[in-house]
């Protein structure tokens, strides 16, 4: 058994921020990861991160107001509107903070921080290191994590949260390079897991942003919050799903179908490629579906030809290397083939704007939680910034929760209890062995019900259909067997313990979808194509129950913006 005040579960942008806030306030925090923290998904995040900075000459007069109503409106009125109005001021200082701290963004002639224009903002506000900013975000923030000497448990994949009497108490972990299971007791755990894309099979996601994180807290009985938006981001690679930025439309770049016509200007005649991502990414399906994808297939043209060489290699290089080694295409030669991916989980954990929940002494921050400041669809650049802005008010929470609680008692007993009940779940699964259902095949029949059935577009009968796949899923996934039994870098064993709870949260995203009877930000149903602010201006909140997920609901805070019809 091993004790820290404080845990983190996961090494990514959140947790390194939270982490690095409650060791400078004292606090003796541990991260555990199941990859090096530098190698954490956060590091895939490209275009940039936005805060008003007003550097852009065409921001001047850019305030966090304007970013906060920008945000709002992008969210198609479902964002807490406290909540965003404390990310968009607190955006300011930390990114100078990160400046400070080293980060490399990308500089104007002046010397300034260089911005450049991303969907659904009225001003160029995305500070951006070239095409590789969640990379230099999270190194830097692993340098701050190291010379605040938080220790790191790197290589450990956290499986269960430790619950005693409505009081989170810490976590059991599979140590992947020892093998074995062992109790981390602490008085507050933050959650800083990611998203659930890798429920869906064309995912520009990691394969460890699984949502097994969100998985753990729904199982301890924490509820999920807006689990039916799920962003698909405009221009994933056609046989990949990898990202290409949005950064390469805001660098001009323009979208082209088959009849090499920029057809934004029937969807967004104004905002043009630079609509958010919702409404980028449904022209870009309806051509397609209407026949006008490239040579009447399934994709359009990401085309940066015009851009030139000079500024592609400056602003875009690592899109040009993506594009080149996975997709056999060069941007300055050629058009990009894309295909709308999915790319972000707007639901995630409740939490408060501190990362609380309504478990004691459980935090979580980044994308496995929900604020919410994306409602039903993220601006780009604002996950990077929530990543650091809720970072560091749960690091700051959670230190707080510890000092005002007593002194620890004794958890000995709970912990021997819970990496009990761990060790029985992995013995039934390794004692089905290959008896059992095959694990790869229930993820594959997953992830591609999420794709076909839950997408871009919806419907009630479509929805159903995958629904009753689901739940038949849910049995099959009780009975799945491990194939392989040893101890050491059982990565077998981790795939197959995280699928159960990656199909509960799919079951959420589903269910959460069928009940919403109306279309708001990525959530658009055929059926329901209105939105309807009479009876859906809430949050959807599941429950989890084994038997499949009981939804409830929670108020929209609103108090800046009315909501008005979204035009761009
Ligand atoms: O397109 C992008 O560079 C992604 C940014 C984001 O998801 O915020």
């Amino acid at each position: 058994m091993i004790h820290h005040e404080l845990i983190v579960v996961g090494g990514g942008l959140a947790g390194l921020r939270a982490a690095v806030e409650a060791r400078n306030a004292g606090i003796d925090v541990a991260i555990l990861s199941q990859v090096w923290p530098g190698r954490s998904h956060s590091g895939a995040a490209q275009g940039g991160v936005n805060a008003a900075l007003a550097n852009h000459p065409e921001s001047a007069d850019d305030t966090w107001e304007k970013h906060a109503f920008d945000t709002v409106k992008g969210s198609d009125y479902l964002a807490d509107q406290d909540a965003v109005a404390q990310m968009t001021k607190d955006a300011i200082p930390v990114i100078y903070q990160l400046d400070q701290w080293g980060c490399p963004f990308s500089r104007f002639d002046n010397g300034t921080i260089a911005q450049r224009p991303f969907g659904g903002a009225g001003y160029p506000r995305t500070c951006y290191g070239a095409d590789k900013t969640g990379h230099y975000m999270l190194h830097t923030m692993v340098e701050r994590a190291v010379k605040a000497e938080v220790p790191m448990y790197v290589e450990w994949f956290v499986t269960r949260l430790m619950v005693d009497e409505g009081v989170c108490r810490g976590v059991v972990a599979y140590d992947m390079i020892k093998g074995g299971f062992e109790a981390f007791t602490a008085d507050a755990v933050i959650m800083a897991t990611g998203g659930a894309g890798r429920t869906y099979s064309n995912s520009t996601n990691a394969i460890i942003s699984t949502g097994y994180g969100m998985a753990m807290a729904y199982h301890a009985g924490v509820p999920l919050k807006d689990l039916e938006f799920v962003q698909f981001h405009p221009t994933g690679l056609l046989t990949t799903n990898i990202l290409m930025t949005e950064g390469a439309r805001g660098e001009g770049g323009y979208l082209l179908n088959g009849e090499g016509e920029r057809f934004m200007q029937r969807y967004a005649p104004k905002a043009m490629e630079l609509a958010p991502r919702d409404i980028t990414s449904r022209s870009i399906q309806t051509e397609i579906n209407e026949g006008r994808g490239i040579d009447g297939k399934g994709f359009v043209y990401l085309d940066l030809r015009h851009l030139g060489a000079e500024k592609i290699l400056e602003k875009l290089p690592g899109i040009r290397d993506l594009a080149i080694h996975f997709e056999g295409v060069d941007p300055i030669e050629e058009p990009i083939p894309i295909v709308p991916s999915q790319h972000y989980s707007m639901g995630g954990i409740d939490t408060d704007m501190d990362g609380a929940t309504d478990l004691a002494g459980f935090y979580a921050a980044g994308e496995c939680a929900c604020v919410s400041v994306h409602g039903g669809n993220r601006l780009g650049g604002n996950s990077l910034l929530e990543t650091v802005v809720f970072g560091r008010r749960a690091g700051a929470a959670a230190a707080q929760h510890i000092r005002n609680s007593g002194p620890s008692p004794d958890m000995t007993v709970l912990a021997g209890r819970t990496v009990a009940a761990v060790e029985a779940q992995v013995g039934g699964l390794a004692a089905r062995g290959a008896a059992g259902e095959d694990p790869y095949a229930v993820r594959a029949e997953m992830t591609t019900t999420m794709k076909d059935h839950f997408g871009v577009f919806r419907d009630a009968a479509t929805m159903h259909a995958g629904l009753d796949k689901m739940l038949a899923l849910k049995e099959r996934v009780g009975n799945v067997g491990l194939r392989h039994t040893g101890g050491v870098l059982n990565l077998d064993m981790i795939r197959t313990v995280e699928l159960e709870g990656m199909v509960d949260v799919a079951l959420g995203i589903a269910a959460g979808a069928l009940a919403r009877t109306e279309s708001r930000g990525s959530h658009s149903r055929t059926d329901y194509p209105d939105r309807d602010d009479t009876h859906w201006l809430k949050h959807t909140l599941a429950h989890y129950h084994p038997e499949g997920p009981r939804l409830g609901s929670k108020p929209v805070t609103l108090g800046m913006f009315e909501p008005q019809e979204r035009k761009y």
